[in-house]
């Protein structure tokens, strides 16, 4: 059995599969609310540098809602933070220039309260502050920018701030943050302004058409899917948490909202197989639309689809039908630690498993399961920094196959008493695991289980419980002596579902 590192393509493999790149859904600045302004007494407080500041993002299409929120703390001495949106309506003109940018307001007041708040960065050459510029105050550009400004200069007859210092980003500038991504807003001011949130669209069809490929020599397999789909979505959220540049802890949550997945192959079988074997291969992959915010994060999920068919040992020729559907309770979760990937939680991922009724053509002994692994993958980019994590859902149908020849008639409930029969033991399954970064692998849950056998009858009936000698018809394979050919079936059966790629 090849082990499951093996069969992990690399991100670049998984991100060469992309035909063509989703559409990102762009997170634009959500203004931060002014202090002060509606106060009776003049209230400035909005002009003082800060040790910490928060900026929300949010974003919406017709579908999702999205929401970002980064805080930056500048715990240092020598360093502040001010947020230009914060006192907008303080400042009547504002210039910005590589290396220096000036302000000027329309209060005297104001601009007092301003000297005084704004000295100690002259006061020592060490002590900056971060200015960030919001959403179209330096430029048409919607991004927020960053200038570090260390000193600054004074026209009191003006009211008129010259702030000496670079522009820069926010890779540069935020060193210590938590930065929050979610489909679901984190507070009260987000929820006024999105409603709705961002989620994983999970409904898709599986449609590989026919697979077609020789196991070995002279043993052809197909399978093809006869309606196979997912359903529903999946919420979630990313959070990550960076100390001095250091990421201290980073996660993603996943959430179903009505996920079922469907999977009823037909699989089609010609030949001798004495061992077992195991083929996978890639169906498609299905960018979905991601979230970015201009410099800070890009986050871009998709879902790729692979099947993969499980074989043998096998005697026969015959089309094998089977099914699973899968659904996944709404109230489950997952929460995978990026930085500690053993760490990941999840509750409520035993899914209601049904089995569909199998059906045989012909007479064949053995054992065949075929999964869908559908992998959704997360590619984050956070400050220059890349992660991925995903999460793969594996349902898969089997069936245990095997063949009688009884002079009583094969299948015990067959009025007919045909000699040659096909025991079939169905099985269904879901394995889900998660991983991170290609490196670490989780299982989420992994259960197998047995449907209600059922008996085929092939070949000529015999008269009633009489041990008669019966020449098999032609569509029957005639098996080899020995009543019952011991199909390999139970090794198949207790095998855990073999990890899927991630
Ligand atoms: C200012 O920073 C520089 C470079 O980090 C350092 O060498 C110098 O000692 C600092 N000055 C003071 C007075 O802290
Ligand atoms: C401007 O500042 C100077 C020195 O700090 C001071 O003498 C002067 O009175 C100020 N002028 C105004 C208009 O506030
Ligand atoms: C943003 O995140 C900070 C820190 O995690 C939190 O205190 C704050 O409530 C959040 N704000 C919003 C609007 O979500
Ligand atoms: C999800 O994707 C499918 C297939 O691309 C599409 O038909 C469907 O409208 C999408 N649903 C949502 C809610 O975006």
């Amino acid at each position: 059995m090849k082990s499951s590192q093996a069969l992990m393509p690399t991100l670049g493999a998984l991100l060469s599969f992309i035909a063509s790149p989703a559409l990102a859904l762009d997170l634009l600045p959500i203004e931060a609310p002014q202090a002060g302004l509606d106060a009776r007494a003049a209230d400035y407080s909005a002009l003082n540098l800060q040790s910490v500041e928060t900026f929300l993002w949010g974003g919406s299409d017709t579908i999702n809602t999205a929401i970002a929120n980064l805080t930056v703390y500048m715990n240092g001495k020598e360093e502040n933070i001010l947020n230009l949106e914060r006192f907008k309506d303080l400042v009547t003109s504002v210039k910005c220039a590589e290396k220096s940018t000036t302000l000027t307001l329309e209060s005297d007041d104001a601009f007092a309260h301003l000297m005084e708040a704004w000295d100690w960065t002259n006061q020592h050459e060490n002590n900056t502050f971060v200015l960030i510029a919001g959403s179209g105050q330096c430029s048409s550009s919607s991004k927020r920018q960053p200038y570090i400004i260390e000193s600054v200069e004074y026209d009191n007859t003006t009211n008129t701030a010259t702030l000496n210092g670079a522009q820069s980003d926010w890779k540069t500038v935020a060193h210590t943050y938590d930065l929050h991504v979610g489909g679901t807003p984190s507070s009260k001011l987000a929820q006024r302004d999105y409603s709705g949130s961002y989620a994983l669209n999970f409904t898709h069809t599986i449609n590989f058409g026919k697979w077609a490929f020789d196991a070995v020599e002279g043993v052809q397999i197909t399978a093809v899917c006869n309606d196979c789909y997912t359903t529903g979505e999946f919420d979630f959220n990313f959070d990550i948490k960076t100390v001095l540049g250091i990421p201290d802890g980073a996660s993603l949550t996943l959430n179903p909202k009505g996920v079922t997945a469907v999977v009823n192959p037909t699989i089609g079988l010609v030949g001798k197989l004495s061992g077992s074997k195991s083929f996978e291969k890639k169906f498609l992959t299905i960018p979905i639309d991601g979230i970015s915010v201009a410099d800070i994060i890009e986050l871009g999920p998709e879902i790729a689809f692979k099947g993969s068919l499980d074989i043998g040992p096998l005697k026969g020729t015959a089309s094998v039908t089977t099914g699973v559907t899968l659904t996944i309770n709404d109230d489950a979760d997952f929460t995978l630690d990026l930085l500690s990937p053993s760490d990941a939680s999840a509750n409520g991922w035993a899914p209601e498993v049904t089995g569909d009724d199998t059906t045989i053509t012909a007479m064949i002994s053995g054992g065949v399961s075929l999964g869908v692994v559908a992998d959704v993958e997360f590619d984050i980019s956070v400050l220059g920094k890349g992660l991925s994590a995903g999460i793969g859902l594996n349902p898969l149908a089997g069936v245990l196959l095997s063949a009688i020849d009884s002079s009583a008639g094969a299948c015990a409930d067959d009025p007919e008493h045909h000699q040659y029969g096909v025991q079939l033991a169905p099985y269904a399954g879901v394995y889900l695991q998660a991983s991170v970064s290609d490196v670490a692998t989780v299982t989420i849950t992994s259960e197998t289980i047995s449907l209600p056998s059922t008996c085929t009858g092939f070949g000529a009936a015999l008269t009633s419980g009489v041990s008669t000698t019966v020449v098999p018809t032609t569509t029957a394979v005639p098996t080899p002596s020995g009543s019952v050919i011991p199909s390999s079936s139970a090794a198949i059966n207790r095998r855990a579902p073999r990890p899927t790629s991630f």
